[in-house]
This record gives structure tokens, sequence and C-alpha cells, in this order.
């Protein structure tokens, strides 16, 4: 898909896009082994966008494993939709979605990979969207979503990383994806075991 869709609605939307241009290739192969996509049996993917990191989950997601992503912007989805018939994909805020009706005949999701721009977002926003999501998913699920290096020092990227923390004890960062453009690292938690 095309930078200029990601472009243009960045111009439409630009604090829930939040970023300039899609996630490079090398922080999403990055984003799918922090993830444990490669063994995931039902995967969550928040903001994918474009489908860059959906797109290296189809690369590596065992037969037979289940997708949803949750994306706000409907023009994305509608383009993701084709170009991924086997995944399912909700134009929702994940911070209002029903994941009770939606698990209900499925398994809770084992992974989640997560686009969201965690920083342009106020503490209530990132409270409301972990909260709402961290529920479901099951005992020893992984979390993995990125911060851009740099801005994980303003304010609003300190306190998601004390939220994180709050609510995955034990969340670890990646090392520097210097490939990316911009430079960004990974957060990846895991839900506790009990
Ligand atoms: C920075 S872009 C990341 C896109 C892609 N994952 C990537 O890394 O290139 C953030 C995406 O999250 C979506 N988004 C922002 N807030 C959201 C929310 N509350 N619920 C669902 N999607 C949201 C935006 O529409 C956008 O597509």
């Amino acid at each position: 898909m095309s930078n200029a869709l990601f472009i243009r609605e960045y111009f439409r939307n630009w604090q829930s896009v939040g970023a300039v241009a899609p996630s490079g290739p090398h922080l999403a192969r990055r984003m799918m082994e922090a993830a444990e996509i490669w063994r995931a049996e039902h995967v969550l993917e928040l903001g994918p966008g474009t489908g860059v990191f959906t797109e290296s989950a189809a690369d590596v997601m065992p037969e037979g494993s289940s997708f949803l992503g949750i994306e706000m912007n409907g023009e994305f989805v509608q383009r993701l939709r084709p170009r991924f018939p086997k995944f399912r994909f909700e134009v929702a805020a994940a911070q209002e979605f029903d994941f009770p009706s939606y698990l209900e005949d499925k398994a809770p999701f084992d992974a989640v990979v997560s686009g969201l721009p965690w920083t342009a977002f106020p503490r209530s926003l990132q409270e409301a969207i972990l909260d709402q999501m961290l529920p479901h998913l099951a005992p020893g699920a992984r979390f993995a979503t990125f911060a851009y290096w740099g801005f994980h020092e303003l304010p609003s990227g300190r306190r998601f990383r004390e939220l994180l923390h709050d609510r995955l004890p034990g969340v670890e960062t990646s090392r520097v994806v210097w490939a990316n453009l911009p430079p960004a690292f990974i957060y990846v938690g895991r839900k506790p075991l009990n």
C-alpha cells in the first residue's frame, strides 16, 4: 500500500495517525519477534494503518491461527480487507471495542502488536485502551508496542512507560532499531500467569 495514503490520512487526522510515515520492515520484523507471532494462536493488532505489521504477521503466523485488527480509520480498513482476506478487521476505536462479544466463541488473544501513537495520547486514553484490552489476553500473552527514540522522554512518553510498567510488571525495552525512520525501540510485556 502506498505511503501517499498514509501521508494523506496523517494530514486529515494527524493526532490519531500520529506519524508521517508507516513503520519500516526492520521494525516490523522486530515487533513480530518480540510478540513471538510465529507461535501465536490468536493475534490482535491495534492500529494496523497501512498494514506494515500486518504483512509481517501474515508471513510468520502459524497455519490455523486467527487475526483481528482494530483500526479507527475506515479508509485504511477498506484497503486492508481485500489484501488480507483471511484476517478480520474492525473499524473501531480500541478503547470502545466490545471485546467480550467478539471473543464469545473464541480463545483469548495470546499475542498483541500495537502501532498506536501512545505518546500523542493523553493519559486518560492510554489508560482506557490498555484497560479495555488487557483483561482479554490469555495468561502469558505477549504485548509488543513501539516508541520513537527520543519521544519516550516527552512527558506523555514517560507516562506511558510508567503505565505499562504498572499494568504489565516486568515489561522490557529492546535495543533501538536505527534502520527505522524515525529510529524506534520496542516495549514488550507479558500478561501475568495469574
Ligand atoms: C502511527 S500509525 C501506525 C500504523 C502502522 N501500524 C505502522 O506502524 O506503520 C497509528 C494507527 O493507529 C490508528 N489509531 C489511532 N488511535 C486509534 C484508536 N484509539 N483505536 C484504533 N486505532 C487507532 C490510526 O488510525 C493509525 O492507523
